[in-house]
């Protein structure tokens, strides 16, 4: 079997719940997800499903409780808490921009991370051209407006070429012609062998989607093809 058929991400019985006091959230009941390379997955779902806490775990953010998760050796770590820089990267829902940088060094700040900011000067530039925000560099993150600000995000995700990108809600600030912006960036970087799970209530990305998974209730559905959804 060719590397590319094993699973860049493979994730059997997740189970992840949240205590406070005499109270309980199972926010993941069982999860399992297969992430292939080449794979745009939309993951849908009502607010409260578990999205972002599935991708938060994901990209080792949060642990579970039970469960296991599978890392392909390209990722560079054997646990999603010890995964380099680059290789796997979030947008996260509250977009989590420092504000005491410039949008330029938001985006560049994984290329800081991981030892060289100069080489990947133009691919920002690059970037943040495609998103409509090179004309921004120099401002704060708190001087640009929401949409600005989640356009930053996406580009700071994108710039190392990671071979996956975990999106929380990526346009939920934008509007139908940027939303269009980012997906397709989404889908191309999918086409050069990376994966794409995106959490949406975004009917665009379910275009571009080769599959989407419904989350309720902490439990992920069946698999359908985006386009045969008719939704
Ligand atoms: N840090 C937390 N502490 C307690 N409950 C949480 C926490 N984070 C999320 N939850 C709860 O877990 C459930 C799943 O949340 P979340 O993963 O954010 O859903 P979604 O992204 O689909 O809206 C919700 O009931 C939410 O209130
Ligand atoms: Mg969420």
């Amino acid at each position: 079997m060719s590397h590319h058929h094993v699973p860049l991400i493979s994730a059997q019985g997740l189970v992840k719940s949240y205590r406070r006091d005499a109270e309980t959230v199972h926010a993941l009941r069982g999860v399992d997800l297969s992430i292939g390379r080449g794979q745009v997955i939309a993951l849908i779902g009502p607010s409260g499903s578990g999205k972002s806490t599935l991708l938060n775990v994901l990209c080792g953010w949060e642990h579970v409780e039970a469960g296991e998760l599978v890392l392909d050796g390209a990722l560079g770590a054997s646990k999603p808490e010890d995964l380099p820089w680059g290789r796997v990267a979030l947008v996260p829902q509250a977009l989590a921009l420092l504000e005491e940088l410039t949008i330029l060094d938001n985006v560049l700040m994984p290329a800081r991370l991981s030892g060289g900011v100069k080489p990947m000067m133009g691919r920002a530039d690059e970037l943040m051209s495609e998103f409509g925000i090179d004309h921004l560099a120099a401002r704060y993150s708190d001087q640009v407006s929401l949409g600005e600000q989640q356009r930053t995000a996406v580009a700071r995700a994108l710039l190392l070429a990671p071979l996956v990108v975990l999106a929380d809600e990526p346009s939920a600030h934008q509007d139908a012609g940027w939303s269009d912006v980012l997906f397709a960036a989404f889908s191309r970087l999918a086409a050069q062998g990376s994966a794409c799970l995106i959490a949406t209530h975004n009917p665009v990305v379910w275009e571009c989607a080769n599959t989407v998974l419904a989350m309720r209730d902490g439990e992920l559905g069946s698999k359908t093809c985006g386009r045969r959804m008719g939704i």
